[in-house]
């Protein structure tokens, strides 16, 4: 029984037909040959992406995962000494480290906005900060890693737009499972990975950069893919988003990646969010009825994720009997999200993450399971 989407999914028949597919005929054919073979298929992992997000194919960049994506952004940003980078209490932890890095290096300054009384970003703290002098750059994350809140992004980027301060969404615990679309969360910058609720291979993901911002985004990392070396004192970067991919890659990963964004379009992301809404909301109710059981979700919103605890086991010891029963479920720590779980603090959380393949009765079993842990 697999619990843990949020983590990493199963992958669906068609992503891994095309994955072997593609691995095979770099063994037959050669590397180079087999990815200028797959081509079309590349650049259909483009078009499936955009479309997924409601952006344009020139605008996604294939990478390697969302952290990559995320600290390439960030840092072609340019930021210097005094610039003000707005965060929440989300953020993630491979995120947090690299805005630590950048704030040790430039000078630059993290200004957090608390959470609302219902766990979530509180947009009116935002909104004081925003007009709180000048700020270079805001970073949401859409859900985060250990709470099934999902936040309210799109009242957030409209806060953002208003006042001309680029947005940067985290969007890895999101897309796949709801409908996510970057007009409508008002971002400049999107991040995800393939693996989670895509059902995408790993190594994998994508970063999504708005057009009229490309200009100003310089790659700290350029290769020969992004950029041409046309004299011995200059290169030329791409005009599009792709001055942020590398040129080596897993091209098997990155068709995977597509396919599995058409596998989630061909179910449509509505009915994918619907589905699993009633399973999550199940899960968690009847979790919280168990004794010794303590259901830590915050948020008016709620998604896939139910993260809990069980009072005297540890969230590990509660994963390892877990699978020991051939279950697997996650298990996210204060050292990924510092600010949330541990500023609540609990040093983990147990997270059973449910998709649309999950059936009544593997909760059924699930909920039996944790009560004989928490008994
Ligand atoms: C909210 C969030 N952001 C970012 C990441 C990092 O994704 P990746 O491992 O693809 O870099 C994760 C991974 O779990 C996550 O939960």
């Amino acid at each position: 029984m697999h619990l843990n989407h949020a983590g990493a999914s199963l992958l669906p028949q068609p992503v891994l037909d095309a994955v072997l597919a593609h691995v095979e005929l770099e063994a037959r054919m050669g590397g180079y040959e087999a990815g200028e073979a797959a081509a079309p298929a590349l650049a259909r992992t483009h078009e499936a992406v955009a479309t997924l997000i409601g952006a344009r194919g020139d605008e996604i960049a294939l990478v390697e995962s969302a952290t990559t994506g995320w600290g390439a952004a960030l840092h072609a940003f340019g930021l210097t000494k005094g610039d003000r980078i707005v965060i929440g209490r989300a953020e993630y932890g491979s995120n947090a480290m690299t805005l630590l890095q950048l704030v040790h290096t430039t000078g630059c300054e993290l200004v957090l906005v608390d959470d609302d009384e219902h766990g979530q970003v509180d947009l009116d703290a935002l909104e004081r900060t925003l007009a709180d002098g000048p700020v270079a750059l805001v970073s949401l994350v859409h859900v985060p890693t250990g709470n099934a809140l999902v936040n309210p992004v799109a009242e957030a980027g409209r806060l953002c737009r208003a006042a001309g301060v680029p947005l940067i969404v985290d969007a890895c615990q999101s897309v796949g499972q709801l409908p996510v679309e970057v007009d409508e969360l008002g971002c400049d910058v999107l991040t995800a990975s393939g693996r989670k609720f895509l059902r995408g291979p790993r190594g994998a993901g994508f970063l999504y950069v708005r057009s009229d911002l490309l200009p100003r985004l310089e790659p700290r990392t350029l290769d020969l893919h992004g950029a041409s070396w046309v004299a011995p004192d200059r290169f030329d970067m791409l005009p599009n988003a792709g001055r942020f991919e590398q040129f080596d890659a897993s091209i098997a990963g990155r068709i995977g990646l597509g396919v599995a964004v058409d596998h989630a379009l061909g179910w449509g992301l509505p009915a994918i969010a619907d589905r699993i809404r009633g399973l999550a909301e199940g899960l968690r109710a009847r979790l919280s009825d168990l004794p010794g059981v303590v259901v830590r979700d915050a948020g008016l919103r709620r998604c896939a994720i139910t993260t809990f605890t069980v009072e005297g086991v540890p969230p590990g010891e509660v994963q390892a009997r877990l699978r020991a029963e051939g279950v697997n479920i996650g298990v996210s720590r204060a050292s990924q999200a510092q600010l949330d779980i541990g500023h609540r603090g609990l040093d983990a959380v147990a997270r059973a993450s449910v998709h649309y393949v999950t059936t009544d009765d593997e909760l059924d079993r699930f909920v039996g399971l944790v009560a004989s842990i928490a008994g």
